[in-house]
């Protein structure tokens, strides 16, 4: 699918309600998980199940909270339908953007709409001054596929209460601007350890 065929928007806190459209059903039969000091794929078969409705009102919810203290929501729109979002929250610290929220619709997948919103959300944390993106991602292939293949490695610098949340997910960084490795934000041997 090329790009013309979606389009990128911003939403407003009004337009949040609407993420419940989006399919988020999935399944596959490995995850990543961290194993001796490295993340690898292991065989594990699971199922995502469509979302109960209270559920996406919890996201919406915070997802409003956090746009309230400054962040970004971006629709993928296939005419007025509603098929892939992203939210940036721009200050998980001071410096560190957070990839709060990303799906895309089953139907869509694989035409590089996560691409597109992603990257939309990442110039404007860079716009913002952001030094990392960091991304609690589900430990799924396709979450995992998908941000490792736009740069982000996985970090033993984990935010603690995110980390505490989602202990299973697969914590990630990305460094934001050209001298990332220079900031002191970016220790190499955080990129590659273990989190014990
Ligand atoms: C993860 C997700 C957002 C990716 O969306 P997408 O629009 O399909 O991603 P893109 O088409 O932009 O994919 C870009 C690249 O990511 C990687 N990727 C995407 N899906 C993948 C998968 N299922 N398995 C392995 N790699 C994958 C590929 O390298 C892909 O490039 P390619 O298609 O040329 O091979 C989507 O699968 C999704 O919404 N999943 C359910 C919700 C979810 O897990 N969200 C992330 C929560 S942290």
């Amino acid at each position: 699918m090329a790009d013309a065929d979606f389009e990128l928007r911003e939403m407003t806190r009004s337009e949040i309600g609407r993420i419940c459209e989006i399919d988020v059903t999935e399944e596959g039969t490995c995850v990543y998980k961290w194993v001796n000091g490295q993340i690898q794929r292991v065989p594990e078969k699971w199922q995502r199940r469509p979302r109960p409705v209270e559920d996406w009102r919890g996201k919406a919810e915070r997802i409003k909270l956090a746009l309230d203290e400054g962040g970004l929501a971006i629709g993928a729109f296939d005419g007025q339908r509603l098929v892939g979002f992203v939210f940036l929250r721009h200050r998980l610290t001071e410096k560190v953007a957070l990839l709060q929220a990303l799906w895309v619709s089953r139907a869509w997948r694989r035409r590089g709409i996560a691409t597109a919103l992603l990257r939309r959300v990442l110039d404007a944390a860079r716009g913002e001054g952001a030094r990392l993106a960091y991304v609690s991602a589900c430990p799924s292939e396709s979450a995992c596929g998908f941000y490792l293949h736009e740069g982000f490695r996985p970090t033993v610098w984990v935010h603690r209460e995110l980390y505490d949340r989602e202990p299973e997910d697969i914590h990630m960084i990305l460094a934001l601007q050209p001298s990332g490795e220079q900031t002191g934000l970016w220790p190499q041997e955080l990129a590659e350890g273990s989190l014990g």
